[in-house]
C-alpha cells in the first residue's frame, strides 16, 4: 500500500502529479487556510505533509498524529516548526535551502535599491496624478553605490548579497553574524565581520538576512534604530518578529532613519496599521523566493523529500536528521 500524505497548501500541478505516483496524496489546490485543528483533522494517517510557512508543526500537532514521520517545508526558513518537539516525536524536517539563495538575495537588492531611491513614494505619487512639474529635490533619495551595506545574519542569502553589494556596487560591506566567517569566505562576500552596534552605526543600507529564533525576536527595536544614522535605510527580508514593526513605524515617522523596505511582517499577512500610513516604507508581501523557476524549485525539492524519505529512507536536505534510523 502507498503511504498516505497530505499537501497543505495548493501546489505546482505537476508536483501533485508526481506524488501521486509514489503516494496517496490528499491536496488543497483550493488553497484554503485551516485552522490548527483542521490541520490535525487532515493530517489523521498521513505519514507525510508538504507544508508551507503557514501551518504551524507543534507538540500538540504531534502528539494527535501519531503515524506522521515527515514534515517537508516548501521554505528555507522554518520557525513554523517546532524543531526539538519533532525530534523528541521521531518527525523529520526537512526545508528548502539553496535553490532559493540567489533568488532571495536578487531581491533582497531590488528592496534595498527601491527602498533607497524611494520608488514606491514616488509611483504613488504619479499614479495619485500630482506629478506636474520637475524639481531639484524632488525625491532624492541616496546612493546605493559606493555606500556601505550592512547586512544581519551571513547565511547563504546574506553571502549572495554581500557579493552583489561589493562586486556589482562597489559598496563597503559589513556584517554581523553568531559565527564569523572565515578569512577566505570574507574575502569572497568582500565584506568584514564587525559587532551588531558597529553595524548599525556604520551602515548606509542595513538588510536583515538572519533566521527567525526566540533571541532574534525585535533585534531591531526602538534602541537599535536609534543607533542608525537618520539618512540610513533597512531593509527586512528575513522574518516578521525581528523588526520591532511599531517601533519602525515611530522611527520612519520621526525621521530616526530615512526609509525602510519590507518584506516580512510580524504577524502577517496582517501589516501593522502605521505602516501602512507612513510613506517612506516599501512594502511587498513576502515574495523574495517569488520567481517561477525558483518556486518551482522549491516545491520540487519539498516533493523529493517527502519521496526521498518516506520511499527510499534517505532524506535530502534533513534538519533533524538523527531522527533517520534506517
Ligand atoms: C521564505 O520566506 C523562505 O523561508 O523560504
Amino acid at each position: 500500500m502507498k503511504p498516505s500524505i497530505l499537501v497543505a497548501r495548493a501546489v505546482f500541478p505537476q508536483i501533485l502529479t508526481q506524488l501521486a505516483q509514489h503516494f496517496e496524496v490528499t491536496s488543497n489546490q483550493e488553497d484554503v487556510i485551516w485552522s490548527a485543528s483542521e490541520l490535525m483533522h487532515k493530517l489523521q494517517g498521513k505519514q507525510g505533509v508538504f507544508t508551507t510557512g503557514s501551518q504551524r508543526i507543534d507538540a500538540e500537532l504531534l502528539a494527535a498524529c501519531p503515524e506522521l514521520k515527515i514534515c517537508a517545508n516548501m521554505a528555507v526558513g522554518y520557525n513554523n516548526f517546532d524543531l526539538d518537539a519533532m525530534t523528541a516525536a521521531g518527525v523529520l524536517a526537512t526545508n528548502t535551502p539553496d535553490v532559493l539563495t540567489e533568488t532571495t538575495a536578487d531581491f533582497g537588492f531590488a528592496l534595498i535599491m527601491a527602498t533607497a531611491r524611494r520608488m514606491a513614494e514616488s509611483e504613488h505619487f504619479l499614479r495619485a496624478g500630482l506629478w506636474n512639474s520637475w524639481r531639484y529635490d524632488m525625491f532624492a533619495g541616496s546612493d546605493v553605490h559606493g555606500s556601505t551595506l550592512g547586512i544581519l545574519g551571513m547565511g547563504r542569502i546574506g553571502q549572495a548579497i554581500a557579493k552583489r553589494g561589493a562586486h556589482g556596487f562597489g559598496m563597503k560591506v559589513v556584517y554581523h553574524n553568531r559565527s564569523r566567517l572565515d578569512a577566505a569566505l570574507e574575502a569572497a562576500c568582500g565584506a568584514s565581520y564587525v559587532s551588531k552596534s558597529e553595524l548599525l552605526q556604520q551602515a548606509d543600507h542595513l538588510i536583515l538576512v538572519l533566521p527567525y529564533s526566540p533571541e532574534a525576536h525585535h533585534a531591531i527595536g526602538a534602541a537599535e534604530l536609534a543607533q542608525m544614522k537618520p539618512t540610513a535605510t533597512l531593509v527586512n527580508i528575513a522574518r516578521g518578529g525581528i523588526v520591532d514593526d511599531a517601533a519602525l513605524a515611530d522611527a520612519l515617522k520621526n525621521g530616526t532613519i530615512a526609509a525602510a523596505g519590507l518584506d516580512v511582517f510580524e504577524g502577517e499577512p496582517k501589516v501593522h496599521p502605521d505602516l501602512l500610513t507612513v510613506p517612506n516604507v516599501v512594502l511587498t508581501p513576502h515574495i523574495a523566493s517569488a520567481t517561477m523557476p525558483t518556486r518551482l524549485a522549491m516545491a520540487q525539492l519539498a516533493a523529493d523529500n517527502l519521496i526521498a524519505y518516506l520511499v527510499h529512507g534517505k532524506p535530502l536536505t534533513p534538519l533533524n536528521p538523527q531522527v533517520v534510523t534506517v
